[in-house]
């Protein structure tokens, strides 16, 4: 049976924004994320660029509107920018925003064209605007990369907006240098709460945990923040700076909830779809996509049956020092 094009899930929200990692690779090993001799997928469990394209163009077909290029670090992935380029087409028959989550440090070679195929902002993660902090948290990266990599993000007209991933003990002293930073460029910023995503080793999350509502009080010493009604559906919650003008964003996926105008699902690089990001239930699209090389109609029937499914909210919860809902995949696998 064939219904509205659009994707609408058991609770009546409109899946209009896909996320999608296209490799679990990347070129830094930021300590909250991976332990340093992460183990990666073999290449041959990944999607190719082809069934990426595919994939994407089905569900654009079906109602999808806004898609993010994850990884991993996106821009490492072999080919990305050929899939950049095929992809945009869909900008002028249904993609209203064509964007991408890096590190940033592929920016500086990659911007001016991300630009001409049509990508007009980019969400860049940065922790730290301290070159040594910057080289332990994330043990691989140079700061300097990804400043000019932001340079020239601006450079090309591309706005950039940055995710800060909120550290106890790591960030905290810096919270107002990195808002001024970002107020002086013109450029939003969004803090994260550290999740509980994939094995990572020796260190303690639960250590790190700072949490946005301290982070946010901290704010109001010096700032006037003001509440802003606008949503992008996700897990991100928005407040003006009176002083600046810029935007603040709170991610807080422990402290809050917010899946009630949730409009979003996750494709990992193997295929499998997520209908959120803090439950195990996904949907392997990637088997069906190799079945029917030719026909979309089965492809489409998996992704309705995958978003009939999608659950009404997430589990996480750091209470009574325990994580709880903690998630065996990597944010790198799943894509943030
Ligand atoms: N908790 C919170 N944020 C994370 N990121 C990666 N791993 C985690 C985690 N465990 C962040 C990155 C990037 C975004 C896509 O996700 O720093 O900003
Ligand atoms: Fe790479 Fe992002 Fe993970 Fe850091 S947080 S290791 S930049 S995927």
């Amino acid at each position: 049976m064939h219904g509205l094009p659009e994707l609408i899930d058991p609770f009546d929200r409109q899946i209009s924004y896909l996320r999608v990692s296209v490799t679990d690779r990347c070129d830094f090993r930021c300590t909250y994320c991976m332990s340093e001799n992460m183990v990666f997928l073999p290449k041959r469990d990944l999607l190719t660029l082809e069934e990426l394209d595919r994939l994407c163009s089905i569900f654009i077909g079906l109602g999808v509107k806004k898609l993010r290029v994850t990884g991993g670090e996106p821009l490492v992935r072999r080919g990305i920018m050929g899939f950049f380029d095929n992809i945009s087409r869909h900008l002028t028959d249904g993609l209203e925003e064509l964007t991408i989550t890096t590190n940033g440090s592929q920016l500086a070679r990659f911007a001016e064209e991300l630009a001409r195929i049509g990508v007009r902002r980019v969400n860049v993660s940065l922790d730290t605007l301290d070159a040594d902090k910057f080289a332990s948290i994330t043990r691989w990266g140079r700061l300097n990369q990804v400043m000019q990599g932001i340079e020239a993000a601006h450079g090309a007209g591309i706005r950039v907006k940055l995710n800060t991933v909120a550290l106890k003990g790591f960030n905290e002293n810096e919270l107002f240098s990195l808002v001024e930073w970002c107020a002086v460029r013109d450029m939003d910023i969004t803090f994260i709460e550290v999740m509980p995503m994939g094995e990572i080793g020796s260190q303690d999350r639960l250590q790190s945990y700072w949490p946005l509502t301290e982070l946010r009080a901290r704010l109001e010493e010096k700032l006037t923040l003001v509440d802003s009604a606008e949503s992008t559906g996700g897990p991100a919650r928005y407040a003006r700076v009176t002083e600046t003008g810029q935007r603040i964003g709170f991610i807080t996926p422990l402290s809050h909830k917010f899946c009630e105008s949730c409009n979003r699902v996750r494709l990992t690089c193997t295929g499998e779809l997520f209908m959120c990001l803090g439950q195990e239930d996904k949907a392997d699209l990637r088997a069906v996509l190799r079945n029917h090389p030719q026909d979309a109609a089965p492809v489409e029937a998996a992704i309705r049956a995958a978003i009939a499914r999608k659950p009404e909210g997430h589990d996480f919860d750091y209470s009574r020092r325990r994580v709880s809902g903690r998630m065996s995949r990597h944010m790198s696998h799943t894509g943030g």
